[in-house]
């Protein structure tokens, strides 16, 4: 058996007993006193937690308030109080927070450092996307910017460089095959598949278990819901279950592909789903969760399963040795169900090669970072004129991602304009009833799919309404 073991600030800790769900940031600041990480939310939202991980997929910024210890099994973590050198000079991204005024309480400040220290050691540029995960009271984001900005052309720190590159294989990444049975020594209600078979195996033997993929779902079970998850599988580490594959038929999504990962990949063929991305969480949360997870959870407001849906995609499963396809859209049954056998699992979803005819369009309270409270996804054809084929699909307007199949037979062999979308604007009712809650009042939803739709079609006759930022 494996011991659970990580480098913190480039030093190796080894855990015997420990909770599977015990989160990186109670570890950080109760077992080890490092309270430079701060708890914001507990749930994913604020930053304040930020840390930096390492792997062999590279560096990047996660939330250390979802991210159980098992899942750092591996790789390296530096927090807020590893990232200044050897003799506490600064990074240059602390040096230039100073220099720009960009803390004012403080409490925000330790995750912004480690969000821009990945960022610069990244190279990344674009802060308002990559900083949109951390929120600041105080500031009003303007100095933070400025200090990101100023700190671009710094050269990477020494220490980061020595750090990225000497401790890597220090970890136990190669861990050999031999030893790659399924259990952390002292952790036995926790297991580690390292291939899809192995999944498998397990998940047949142990249909209740419950698996685990980036935890920006379950994590917030523990967190805030304080739920006992009984066994799990940690199933990020799996490679054969990662990564985009595109043929001349299909563009094949591995179901443990993060969203951070699936963005570039999805951008050439697909822009509006990579830009629907963009608006997925923040870069932390991007960072570690799954299409798998996006998929399987079955929310009704998830961002993904619309896009894919109005895309055509096949959902692949496995449950022991037995593999099924089925369309994405029948995977949803009602709320909180769907077509999934215990023991099966998610193992990729895939795209048919197509025309790129997508838009999506996400209406949240708050532009980055924010849950949907309708999201629109829009695939419609042309042929001289006349609607040939439509796929459209929303998230937000009832129990489950769901098709607007009254909606497109409305559309279809009519003509493409205003007249055709406006009598196929009481077709809404047919598909859906959506619900009032906080995030909207069913009228609203309603009216606002209704709206998309007509976007669409101006969008596509030429109309440039696409606006990021009102100017007085
Ligand atoms: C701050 C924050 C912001 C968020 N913003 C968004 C957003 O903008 N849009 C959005 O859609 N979602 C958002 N989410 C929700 C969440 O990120 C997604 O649902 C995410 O894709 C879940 O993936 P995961 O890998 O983290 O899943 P996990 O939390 O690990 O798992 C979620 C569920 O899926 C199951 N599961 C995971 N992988 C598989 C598999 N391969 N086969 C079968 N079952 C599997 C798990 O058992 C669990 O039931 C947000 C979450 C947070 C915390
Ligand atoms: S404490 Fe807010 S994201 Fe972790
Ligand atoms: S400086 Fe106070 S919350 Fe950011």
């Amino acid at each position: 058996m494996t011991e659970l073991a990580f480098l913190l600030n480039g030093t190796p800790v080894r855990l015997g007993a420990v909770s599977p769900v015990r989160t990186l940031l109670d570890f950080l600041r109760e077992d080890r006193g490092l309270t430079g990480t701060k708890e914001g939310c507990n749930e994913g939202d604020c930053g304040a937690c930020t840390v930096m991980v390492t792997d062999a997929h590279g560096t990047r910024a996660l939330n250390a308030c979802i991210l159980f210890l098992p899942q750092l099994h591996g790789k390296a973590v530096r927090t807020v109080e590893g990232i200044s050198g050897p003799g506490g000079d600064l990074h240059t991204v602390q040096q230039a927070m100073i220099d720009h005024h960009g803390s004012q309480c403080g409490f925000c400040t330790p995750g912004f450092v480690v969000a821009m220290a990945v960022n610069h050691l990244n190279g990344v540029t674009d802060h308002d996307t990559a900083l949109a995960g951390n929120l600041c009271r105080c500031t009003g984001y303007a100095p933070i910017i400025r200090a990101a900005t100023a700190a671009e052309s710094a050269p990477v720190p020494q220490w980061m460089r020595d750090d990225h590159r000497d401790t890597l294989p220090r970890t136990p990444t190669s861990t050999p095959p031999e030893d790659a049975d399924l259990a952390f020594a002292g952790i036995p209600d926790a297991v580690r598949p390292q291939t899809g078979d192995a999944l498998a195996q397990w998940y047949l033997a142990n249909p209740e278990g419950r698996l685990i993929a980036g935890a920006t779902d379950i994590g917030l079970w523990v967190t805030k819901g304080l739920r006992d998850l009984g066994p799990v599988a940690f199933i990020a580490g799996i490679e054969d279950l990662r990564g985009v594959t595109v043929t001349d038929s299909g563009i094949r999504i591995g179901a443990n592909t993060t969203l951070a990962e699936l963005g570039p990949e999805i951008a050439p063929y697909h822009p509006d789903f990579a830009e629907l991305i963009r608006r997925y969480g923040s870069a932390q949360v991007r960072n570690a969760a799954t299409i798998g997870g996006n998929i399987a959870n079955g929310s009704p407001i998830g961002d993904s399963p619309p896009a894919l849906i109005a895309l055509g995609a096949m959902l692949h499963l496995r449950r022991g040795d037995t593999r099924r396809d089925i369309l994405l859209e029948d995977f949803y049954l009602s709320y909180g169900k769907q077509d999934r056998q215990p023991g099966e699992f998610v193992e990729a979803v895939t795209i048919p090669r197509q025309t790129d005819r997508l838009r999506c369009y996400k209406l949240s309270k708050r532009f980055d970072q924010d849950i949907s409270a309708v999201c629109g996804c829009f695939s419609i054809t042309v042929d001289a004129g006349t609607v040939a084929s439509a796929r459209i699909a929303f998230g937000g307007m009832a129990g489950t991602p769901k098709r607007a199949a009254a909606v497109e037979a409305a559309l279809i062999g009519n003509p493409w304009d205003a007249e055709t979308v406006a009598s196929a604007l009481d077709a809404y009712a047919s598909d859906f009833a959506p619900l009032s809650d906080m995030r909207a009042s069913a009228a609203y939803r309603m009216e606002a799919a209704r709206g998309m739709l007509m976007r669409y079609l101006l969008e596509d006759l030429g109309a440039q309404i696409r606006v990021l930022e009102v100017k007085a």
